[in-house]
């Protein structure tokens, strides 16, 4: 097989940069068709990618045997039984994070996987940003010697339409939907060890519709994993200044930083008020060419037959602890993780 023959579920906010790199900018990626329940979204396929083959039904869509493989960008509560529903129908699926909203359908979803004839990947974005992947490499190197402590943070720039609250109820809460990725992050950079306990706490700073939601728009987290290392986390919808996901990896012999100053390009004004720089808006600015090289390396690893960077087990330890995070904020306790 020379490419991979894509079929791309979910033209949303995402979905459509997934579209636009898999069309035009994974060599071996071939987008032959997408699927997505809205009008308006099939017809942005169709007039702005040319798609000829546009679904409006997920299942009609695996049932088209000239697919290889399948792209999941649909809403986080779809993922776990598409991933399922894709396996079943004889193709290798990508999908985006978080796995699922709740544990057993992750471990559902990962058996399901692990016996499946296909393959099955959950992206985390950041593994494949050039700054993180230098990060990693720099400590297997010993660069900073033994890394025991991480902090990472993933804060949006505030909306004042409020429009994320559309999202809000199928996102699992901001930990789910926003410290996954830091958490993720945390158990590659400390060398995959087990979460034992996990804090979290939150407030509602400018956002009182998740209130009944049972959500907050700032949260923080404290993770501890075996063997001493530890992890703190500060998630946010409200930051005035941008989208600003950094990361500080301390060791024995020295300290990472991953993205401190979220500059928006390598611009910087000095003037009567000081020295200050442009932010990136959000996190497709910041983690644009990441999504590229990931999707790269989903069509690589399974047309040459390669291990993917992360595993499905990977991607359940993740939500298990996101999970965990939202059960402490809701119990206002520590959770045990066995
Ligand atoms: N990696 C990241 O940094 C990042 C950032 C944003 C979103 N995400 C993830 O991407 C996913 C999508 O997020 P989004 O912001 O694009 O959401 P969105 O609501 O904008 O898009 C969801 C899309 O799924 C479609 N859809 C709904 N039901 C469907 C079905 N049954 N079959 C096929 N399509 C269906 C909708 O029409 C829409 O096109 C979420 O899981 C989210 O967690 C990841």
């Amino acid at each position: 097989m020379t490419s991979l023959r894509i079929g791309l579920a979910g033209l949303g906010r995402l979905g459509q940069r997934y579209a636009e790199n898999l069309a035009r900018a994974v060599p071996r990626a071939e987008l032959a068709a997408v699927c997505s329940p809205v009008e308006s979204e099939r017809a942005w396929a169709r007039d702005t990618l040319g798609i000829s083959r546009i679904y409006n039904d997920y299942e009609e869509m695996l049932a088209d045997p000239s697919l290889d493989a399948v792209f999941l960008v649909t809403p986080t509560s779809l993922h776990a039984t598409q991933i399922e529903r894709a396996l079943d129908a004889g193709k290798h699926v990508f999908c985006e994070k978080p796995l699922s909203l709740e544990l057993d359908d992750c471990r559902h979803a990962a058996a399901h996987a692990a016996k499946a004839g296909k393959r099955a990947m959950v992206g985390f974005v950041r593994r494949f940003d050039e700054s993180y992947q230098h990060a990693f490499q720099h400590i297997e190197a010993g660069g900073i010697g033994r890394p025991f402590l991480v902090y990472s943070q993933t804060t949006d720039l505030a909306d004042p339409s409020g429009a994320f609250l559309k999202f809000a109820p199928t996102s699992g809460g901001i930990f789910l939907d926003c410290s996954v990725h830091d958490v993720d992050l945390a158990r590659w950079l400390l060398g995959r060890p087990k979460a034992k306990k996990v804090y979290s706490a939150g407030t509602v700073a400018m956002y009182p519709p998740l209130e009944a939601m049972g959500d907050v728009d700032n949260g923080i987290a404290i993770v501890e994993f075996e063997g001493g290392r530890m992890a703190m986390f500060y998630a946010s919808r409200t930051q005035a200044h941008g989208h600003d996901t950094h990361t500080d990896i301390t060791g024995t012999a020295g300290r990472l930083s991953v993205g401190r100053n979220p500059r928006a390009d390598r611009m910087e004004i000095a003037d009567a008020n000081g020295v200050r720089n442009t932010v990136v808006p959000s996190f497709y600015e910041r983690f644009a060419p990441a999504f590229v090289t990931q999707a790269k390396h989903f069509v690589d690893a399974v047309l040459d037959d390669t291990p993917f960077e992360l595993t499905m087990d990977d991607a359940v330890e993740a939500t298990r602890i996101a999970i965990a995070l939202r059960e402490s904020l809701q119990s206002g306790q520590p959770v045990l993780l066995d």
